[in-house]
């Protein structure tokens, strides 16, 4: 393996855990170990995780990434504890009596869950114990580097390019703004009133930016469009807003990208979706299915990238 691997963080609860470098980095080391994946056990980072125990703690419903965390772990040599479904953060028992248990048998967990608040709370109380975010209701940080990965694939160097975000300003949302700021990557997000990026995000990714990053909101979706290089789009309700469906499926109908909004697009530009996708709702099935989707080499990137920032993860000791 050439690439070199520097201490990070001991968790990775958010994009802004890693500096620029680091997440450049990590970039890197995903492609190489894309690349080495053939080798199987013989691959450099085949016992990266020797002797670790990673648990897995999903509080949410996950294909990509219970799957994804599963295989990398696997694929590093280290053992997945997968945690019954009835561990809920908060409701047996206090977070940080959680924590401190399993920190006393692991060396590492994966979490989906709701409150991000809950998720720091829980990373603070066990020292010893990496964290990993595997979405929470404010970020998405793994997908974002999949994400960058799939594009810096397809262009090459990423600073420079144009990137739209049309609907919720969401977790996806939150994260890929952190990460397209700290990358050089403009980005462009449409949401209707009340479904904006949150203004902190605004200014965590205003003040992440490099390269002359700019990020910028629109509530018109044609306008968010015009001349970019990629057009991304995620499901309108979240999971835990179910409630709020059937309003949302009103408020976002004019934010569906079909082939009229990708139209206005660069030629060739490509679509992103972090799945799972509504065909029909927030993407059509043309779009979807056209040569431009890319969001299966999205998902597949996510076990790469995951692989990556357990390598970096593990190459920082816990306080
Ligand atoms: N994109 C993503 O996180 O997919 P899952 O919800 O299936 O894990
Ligand atoms: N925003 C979506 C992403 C799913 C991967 C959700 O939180 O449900």
């Amino acid at each position: 393996m050439t690439t070199s691997v520097t201490r990070t963080r001991k968790d990775f609860l958010s994009i802004l855990d890693l500096d620029s470098a680091d997440l450049e980095r990590c970039l890197d080391l995903a492609a190489q170990i894309k690349a080495d994946r053939l080798l199987g056990r013989e691959a450099p980072t085949a016992d990266a995780l020797g002797g670790r125990h990673v648990a897995m703690l999903f509080e949410k419903a996950s294909l990509r990434t219970w799957t994804t965390f599963e295989i990398a772990v696997q694929e590093l040599g280290g053992h997945v504890v997968a945690l019954q479904p009835d561990i809920v953060l908060g409701k047996r028992e206090a977070v940080a009596d959680i924590a401190l248990s399993l920190e006393r048998w692991l060396d590492a967990i994966v979490i989906r869950t709701y409150s991000h608040k809950q998720l720091e709370q829980f990373a603070t109380a066990a020292p010893m114990l990496h964290v990993v975010n595997a979405l929470s209701d404010d970020e998405h940080p793994c997908q974002a580097l999949a994400d960058f990965l799939t594009l810096r694939e397809h262009w090459g160097p990423l600073a420079g390019r144009t990137v739209a975000y049309i609907g919720d300003g969401n977790n996806v949302a939150s994260s890929l703004a952190h990460a397209a700021a700290m990358l050089g990557v403009h980005l462009h997000v449409a949401s209707p009133d009340g479904y904006t990026l949150p203004d902190a995000v605004v200014q965590q990714a205003t003040g992440a930016a490099r390269h002359g990053a700019r990020l910028r909101l629109f509530t018109d979706p044609a306008d968010a469009v015009s001349g970019v290089d990629a057009v991304y789009t995620d499901t309108w309700t979240s999971m835990g807003r179910e409630a709020e469906a059937e309003v949302r499926r009103g408020v976002f109908a004019p934010y569906q990208v079909n082939e009229a909004l990708m139209s206005l697009a660069k030629p060739g530009a490509l679509f992103l979706h972090c799945l799972p996708a509504h065909r029909g709702e927030e993407v059509t099935a043309e779009v979807f299915e056209s040569p431009a989707s890319i969001v299966f080499d999205q998902a597949e990137n996510r076990l790469h990238c995951q692989k990556a920032l357990l390598v970096m993860l593990f190459s920082t000791a816990p306080a």
